[in-house]
């Protein structure tokens, strides 16, 4: 987090106590800043003047900023009232139709497998059936828990059973993918990339839920973030490659394939650390002394 700092040095300028104050935020480094500046832009002009006219004053904005900080980072004290935001439904009609074409496989077994990798997978027909059963559960579990109205008090219970489906079915569906990656089709290019991605959903995970076992709210929502992101390569997976395969490849499948694998899920990390490093805007009504803020629109 970055410093906040609001001390009192000098001579002779309040017109209380006489002497002068100064209010050094450093707003380049602190997190949220984009938001806190939303919410309240008056706070950075105040925190930029170098000096104000009371030890009060001075102190008034480092208070400020630190209550805006702890409202962000602490789920549990930001009530939501907003509604479902339009990403979100536009995620779950593409989650949803692909968990529908991954529980085909699952359940129809042989007779729906995609023929190019049908070889492959006639192999090891119980990694494939445990991977396309646990990627719907993962992939729907995480959506649900994004929602903004899943973090509400009262919806901690659900947010729970939810996560915990979710970690369960992540783990289960990246372990299967892994073993899957050393025979994945296309060669050496999709097996590192289909290797890699189960490692990162594997290790993302366990970091998330590490975190939140030790009540790190705002690193178990960012590495949650970060495994969401990756599992969301199965949705993108299948949007690059009909995209690349009509507009690209004249309808190979294997050139598209290589390309496919590292697409589905670099942008991924790309645009979650970028959303993380921006500060990630729950929706929330800030807390006491805030009355004439606004909650963030997005
Ligand atoms: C995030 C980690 C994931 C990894 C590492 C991974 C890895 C793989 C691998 C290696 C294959 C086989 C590719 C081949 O043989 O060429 C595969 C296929 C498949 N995966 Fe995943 N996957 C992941 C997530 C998911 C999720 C979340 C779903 C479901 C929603 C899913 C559904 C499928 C399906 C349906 C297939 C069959 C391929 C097809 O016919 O299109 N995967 N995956």
């Amino acid at each position: 987090m970055g410093s906040v700092v609001a001390t009192v040095v000098g001579p002779t300028v309040c017109h209380r106590c006489e002497s002068s104050h100064r209010a050094a935020v450093n707003w380049g480094t602190l997190r949220y800043r984009r938001v806190i500046e939303r919410v309240n832009p008056s706070l950075r002009l105040e925190a930029g003047r170098r000096y104000v006219d009371s030890a009060w004053h001075a102190l008034d904005i480092q208070r400020k900023v630190e209550s805006m900080q702890t409202a962000l980072e602490r789920p549990s004290l930001v009530p939501t009232g907003r509604r479902v935001p339009p990403w979100w439904w536009f995620a779950a009609v593409l989650a949803l139709s692909i968990a529908a074409y991954s529980l085909r496989i699952a359940f129809l077994g042989e007779q729906a497998y995609t023929p190019e990798l049908a070889p492959s997978f006639r192999e090891r027909p119980l990694t494939v059936a445990i991977h396309t059963l646990f990627g719907p559960v993962a992939l729907l579990g995480g959506l649900i828990n994004l929602l903004p109205g899943m973090r509400r008090g009262r919806m901690w219970p659900a947010h729970r059973w939810v996560g915990r489906a979710y970690v369960l079915s992540a783990l289960l569906l990246a372990g299967a993918g892994l073993s899957m990656a050393f025979h994945a089709a296309g060669g050496v290019g999709p097996q590192a990339a289909f290797a890699l991605l189960a490692l990162g959903t594997l290790a993302a995970t366990v970091q998330a839920y590490r975190h939140i076992r030790a009540h790190r709210v705002r690193q178990h929502r960012e590495w949650m973030l970060r495994s969401y992101g990756l599992i969301f390569a199965a949705v993108m997976l299948r949007l690059w490659m009909p995209a690349l395969m009509m507009l690209v490849y004249d309808g190979q499948f294997i050139p598209a394939y290589r390309w496919a694998a590292w697409l589905a899920w670099v942008p991924n990390v790309l645009v979650v650390e970028w959303i993380i490093r921006r500060g990630w805007r729950p929706a929330f009504i800030l807390r006491d002394g805030f009355a004439a803020a606004e909650p963030a629109q997005s």
